[in-house]
Parts: structure tokens; C-alpha cells; sequence
């Protein structure tokens, strides 16, 4: 986008990255827009105010998607793998994920703590294209329950010490005041209800497979595992029906779909 200081109007670049942004982002990009919350509202340079600059905006916005609605509209009467294998359909997508997902799971998709990657074969809720979508469009919220209360700080280290040293192949820090054995019985007795009797996860509930280390996004060390355990965790993931509307968000799953079925991708993953 290039603001022009002396006459005030801001002209948009083409590219769907400014077309299709989600309104947080705009926050500071469009002048005015951000004095929006505070008294001022004369941001810009020819003493127009913020008010005005946004009604600009969405009269861009109408027009934008007068133009750009019935590419959309025709790539969501495709199936979501066809889509994922288009590459102008792609390259829509990412800068759709630009603007509205990469704050949270990262530009390159690969998350961060407490934000899953999207480019592994590790799904909390599942992979498939429309399992994808429908998790996109609706949101999901995880709940972790808290076990100190219920097991006791002993139990929570004990079942730390398991998840561990059993499910996950790795040795306890030197000195641990944990058992393991104790461990595996209060797995079974208050975890497989969710987490299944191998650890390995119910996508239904987005429990989280606990056998495979780079499936945790809250960490899987030791001391990691019993703040999870012991308070418990709450992810969650932000609906984009009533933001995005069904034909974006059918763009969106295609492309986060791509991240981890690409050619590229499978080969990664194999690895
Ligand atoms: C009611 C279902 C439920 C039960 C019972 C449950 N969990 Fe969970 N657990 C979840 C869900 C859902 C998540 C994902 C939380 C999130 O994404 O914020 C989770 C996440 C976790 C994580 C974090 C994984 C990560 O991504 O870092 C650990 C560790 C864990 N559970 C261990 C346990 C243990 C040990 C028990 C038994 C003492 C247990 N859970 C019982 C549902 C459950
Ligand atoms: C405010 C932060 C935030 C934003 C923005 C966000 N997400 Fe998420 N997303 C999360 C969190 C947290 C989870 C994990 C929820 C849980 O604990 O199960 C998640 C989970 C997901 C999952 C499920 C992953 C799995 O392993 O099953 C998908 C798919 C996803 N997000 C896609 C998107 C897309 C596409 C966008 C942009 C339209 C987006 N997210 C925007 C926070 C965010």
C-alpha cells in the first residue's frame, strides 16, 4: 500500500495479501485506522479523519471482492485436494494464511509453543481436507483437565515419569523422586479416556498423541510435562466462519492441507 502524505488517499497495491486482510492486521498499515480506539481522530496528513478512512477502506474492500468473490467461489465448488494441487489457488491461500494465521502458527506454518505446525503428520484434531476445514471454520477448543487436585503432586510426577520414560523412550533427569511403574497405573486409570490406551491420542477430542515428542506444543521435557499435567491446558483455536466466510476458508484448508501433503512435504515428513 503507498500513502501519498500530501494528498492523503492511499492507494492499495494489488495483491490479495491487502485485499483479504484480517482487520487486526490493519491496525497501524492504514492511516487513521489505528487512532480509531482514542479520542484523536485525525490521523491523516489532510486532516480527514479516521472514520472516514475506514468507510474509504471498505468501499475498497466491496470492490475487491466484487472482483477477486468469483475466483473464490469457483475454487469452493472443488474438492479441497484438487484445490491444494492449484498453484494460483496456492499462492491466494498463503497470503490469506499471511494475513490471518501466521501471527499464531508462524509465517512458515511450523508453529510455536502452544500453537500445533501445520506442516507435520502430527494432527490434534485430524488431517483430513474437510476435517481441516471444518476445524478452520469453526474453531476448537481443548481441554486439558488439571490433576493436582485429583492425583496429588506425587501422582502428577509419577505420571510425568511415565509418559517419559515409557511412551516416549527418553531417561529422567538424575536424582528424580518419580516411579514411573506408579506412573502407568494412574495413566490407565485417568488418561486413556482421552489420550487412548497407547497414548496415542483421539483426534475426536483433540487429545494429542503423547508418544511422539514433536506432536507437544507445550514441550515434553520432564518438568514441562508436569506443569501440563498438574494445571492442565486450554488451546484454542479462533472460528473464521463468520471473519473469512466458507469460500476463504475453503482456500485456507486447500493450502494448510498443501503445507503437509505436497510433494515437498511428504518427502520432509518421510525423513
Ligand atoms: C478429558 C480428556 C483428557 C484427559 C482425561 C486427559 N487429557 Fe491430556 N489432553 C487432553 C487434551 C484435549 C489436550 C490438548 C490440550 C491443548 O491442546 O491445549 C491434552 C494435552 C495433554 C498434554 C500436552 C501435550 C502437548 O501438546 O504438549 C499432556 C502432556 C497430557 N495431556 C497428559 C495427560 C495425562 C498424563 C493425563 C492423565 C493424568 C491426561 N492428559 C488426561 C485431554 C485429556
Ligand atoms: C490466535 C491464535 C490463532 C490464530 C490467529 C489461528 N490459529 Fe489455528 N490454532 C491455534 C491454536 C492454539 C490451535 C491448537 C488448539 C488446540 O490446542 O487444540 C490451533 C489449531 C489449528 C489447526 C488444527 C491443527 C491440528 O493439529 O489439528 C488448524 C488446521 C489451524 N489451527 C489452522 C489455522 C488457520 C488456517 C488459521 C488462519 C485462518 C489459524 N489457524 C489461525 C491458534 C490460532
Amino acid at each position: 500500500m503507498v500513502v501519498h502524505a500530501v494528498c492523503g488517499h492511499h492507494h492499495f497495491a494489488l495483491g490479495y495479501l491487502v485485499l483479504y486482510p484480517g482487520l487486526g492486521n490493519w491496525k497501524g498499515l492504514l492511516p487513521g485506522y489505528n487512532y480509531l480506539d482514542n479520542e484523536k481522530q485525525t490521523a491523516f496528513a489532510n486532516g480527514q479523519t479516521g472514520w472516514t478512512g475506514v468507510h474509504e477502506w471498505e468501499k475498497e474492500m466491496a470492490r475487491s471482492d466484487a472482483k477477486f468473490g468469483p475466483i473464490f467461489a469457483k475454487f469452493a465448488s472443488m474438492p479441497i485436494e484438487e484445490v491444494a494441487k492449484d498453484p494460483q489457488a496456492l499462492k491466494m491461500g498463503g497470503r490469506l494464511f499471511a494475513s490471518n494465521c501466521s501471527v499464531c502458527h508462524g509465517s512458515d506454518a511450523k508453529g510455536a509453543y502452544g500453537f500445533p505446525n501445520l506442516t507435520d503428520a502430527d494432527w490434534r484434531w485430524g488431517g483430513e481436507p474437510e476435517t481441516i476445514k471444518t476445524t478452520i471454520m469453526g474453531g476448537r477448543h481443548a481441554v486439558m483437565p488439571a490433576w493436582a487436585e485429583v492425583i496429588g503432586e506425587q501422582g502428577v510426577a509419577d505420571v510425568a515419569a511415565f509418559v517419559v520414560t515409557n511412551l516416549d523412550g527418553r531417561k529422567l533427569p538424575e536424582g528424580t523422586k518419580a516411579d514411573p511403574v506408579a506412573g502407568q497405573k494412574l495413566f490407565a486409570a485417568n488418561c486413556v479416556a482421552c489420550h487412548g490406551p497407547e497414548g496415542k491420542g483421539t483426534p475426536a477430542m483433540g487429545a494429542p498423541n503423547l508418544t511422539h515428542p514433536a506432536a507437544f506444543i507445550y514441550g515434553s521435557s520432564f518438568a514441562q510435562l508436569q506443569q501440563t499435567i498438574r494445571y492442565g491446558r486450554q488451546g484454542q483455536m479462533p472460528a473464521q466462519e463468520q471473519l473469512q466466510g466458507n469460500d476463504k476458508v475453503h482456500l485456507l484448508a486447500a493450502y494448510v492441507y498443501s503445507l503437509s501433503h505436497g510433494e515437498k512435504a511428504v518427502a520432509e515428513n518421510a525423513q
